[in-house]
C-alpha cells in the first residue's frame, strides 16, 4: 500500500497514483476565492472527499462546507472543519442522523418531504434547509410546497435556515447565454420558494455555473470540482485548470498500442474515457479501459513523441473527478516534480 513509502519525486510513486499538481490547485482556489470570497462559497467536499483539501479551502476563507454524505459531515467535524456543515442531501438513516446531531456544532440537513423532516426531528437535528427541485430530477420539494414544509419544520421546533436548489441539469450547457438564461429561470423557482420559506440562506450552484449567480439571489455557491477539475468540465472553458491526474506506468507495448496500469478501478468512468498524456507532454488516444489496464495508441500523431517503452510514465486525466477521488486512499501533492504532501482521501464511505 502507498502508506508505506515516502517518495521524494513523482517518478518514485508506486502506480497507479493519484497526483495533485499543487501549484495548479493553488491557482484554482485563488480564482474561486476572488469570485466568491469567504461565505459566498460553500465548497462541496463530495468532489474530493479529503479534509486536507478542505483545510486548504478553509485557509482561503471558506469556513462553511457542503457535504453529500453523513460520513463527510462527521469526518469534517472530526478534522476541526465543522464550524458550519450542510448535508445537502436527504437521509432517513436514524443512526447517522443521530451521529450528526451529536456533533459539537449544529449541522444543517436538507429535507424535501415530511418523512425526511420527521427523521431529522426524531434524531435531534436542530437546523434544516428546504431542498427545492429547480429542474433536476433528483431530490427537492416542488417550489410551491416548500413553504408548507418550512412551517412544519418550525412547528416541530427546528430552525429553518433557508433554501437550496441544485441546478445540476444545467452544469454542462455549452452555450453560455443559453446557460445563463436557464439558470436564471431555475433560480426564479428557488426565489419563489424562498419567499415562502424565509431564512437567510439561498444555496445553489456548482462549478459549471459558478459565475452565473450575480443576480440570481443565491448567496452561497456550492461548487466543488473547481479545485481539481476533470476533462468533462475542462470542455467548458472555465478559468480553472486541470490539477489532478492518475499517474501510471507502461507495463506492456504491442505493435500499435501500449498498456498502462491505470484501469477503471482507478478512474471514474461515468463521463467517458479519460485523456492520456505521455511524460513528455504528448497526448495519445485512448482505446479502452479495463479493470486494471488502459490501452492506448502508441502513435503520437502530429504532436510527435516517440513510441512508449515499458516503464515509461503516463498521466491519465479523469473525465469525472468525484468518483475518481473516491477510488483512491491517498493523493500525492507534487510541486516542480517533488512530492511535497500526502493527503489521505479520508471522507470516503457513507
Ligand atoms: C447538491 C450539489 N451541490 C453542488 C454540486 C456542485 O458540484 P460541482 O462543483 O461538481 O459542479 C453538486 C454536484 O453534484 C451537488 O450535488
Amino acid at each position: 500500500m502507498n502508506e508505506h513509502v515516502d517518495p521524494a519525486h513523482s517518478s518514485d510513486l508506486p502506480t497507479p497514483a493519484l497526483v495533485i499538481d499543487g501549484d495548479v490547485f493553488d491557482r484554482n482556489l485563488a480564482v474561486m476565492a476572488a469570485t466568491h470570497p469567504g461565505p459566498a462559497l460553500r465548497p462541496h467536499v463530495k468532489a474530493h472527499k479529503c479534509t486536507s483539501i478542505a483545510a486548504a479551502q478553509a485557509s482561503m476563507g471558506h469556513l462553511r462546507f457542503t457535504c453529500a454524505t453523513p460520513r463527510e459531515v462527521i469526518g469534517m467535524a472530526a478534522a476541526g472543519l465543522g464550524h458550519d456543515l450542510l448535508l445537502a442531501n436527504e437521509t432517513v438513516d436514524a443512526v447517522r442522523l443521530r451521529a450528526m446531531a451529536g456533533l459539537d456544532n449544529p449541522v444543517t440537513v436538507a429535507v424535501d418531504s415530511d418523512s425526511t423532516l420527521d427523521a431529522a426531528v426524531a434524531a435531534g437535528i436542530e437546523r434544516v434547509l428546504i431542498d427545492v427541485n429547480v429542474g433536476l430530477p433528483r431530490c427537492g420539494v416542488a417550489p410551491d410546497a416548500a413553504g408548507r414544509l418550512a412551517d412544519l419544520a418550525r412547528s416541530a421546533g427546528l430552525e429553518v435556515r433557508g433554501v437550496m436548489g441544485y441546478e445540476g441539469h444545467l452544469m454542462m450547457v455549452t452555450d453560455r447565454s443559453e446557460q445563463a438564461e436557464r439558470v436564471e429561470a431555475a433560480m426564479a423557482l428557488l426565489r419563489r420558494a424562498h419567499a415562502d420559506v424565509g431564512g437567510h440562506i439561498v444555496s445553489a450552484g456548482g462549478t459549471g455555473t459558478f459565475d452565473l449567480h450575480e443576480r440570481t439571489g443565491v448567496n452561497e455557491v456550492q461548487a466543488g470540482s473547481y479545485a481539481l477539475m476533470d476533462t468533462h468540465y475542462g470542455r467548458l472553458g472555465l478559468p480553472f485548470e486541470q490539477a489532478v491526474f492518475v499517474l501510471g506506468t507502461v507495463i506492456s507495448v504491442g505493435d500499435r498500442y501500449a498498456v498502462a496500469d491505470v484501469g477503471l478501478k482507478a478512474l471514474g468512468m461515468d463521463h467517458g474515457d479519460p485523456d492520456l498524456v505521455m511524460d513528455d507532454g504528448s497526448p495519445r488516444s485512448v482505446w479502452f479501459c479495463s479493470d486494471e489496464h488502459i490501452t492506448f495508441s502508441i502513435d503520437g500523431g502530429s504532436t510527435g513523441g516517440g513510441a512508449p517503452v515499458v516503464g515509461d510514465r503516463v498521466r491519465v486525466v479523469p473525465a469525472h473527478v468525484d468518483p475518481t477521488m473516491a477510488m483512491h486512499e491517498v493523493a500525492w501533492v507534487v510541486r516542480d516534480d517533488r512530492v511535497t504532501d500526502r493527503w489521505p482521501i479520508d471522507l470516503r464511505g457513507w
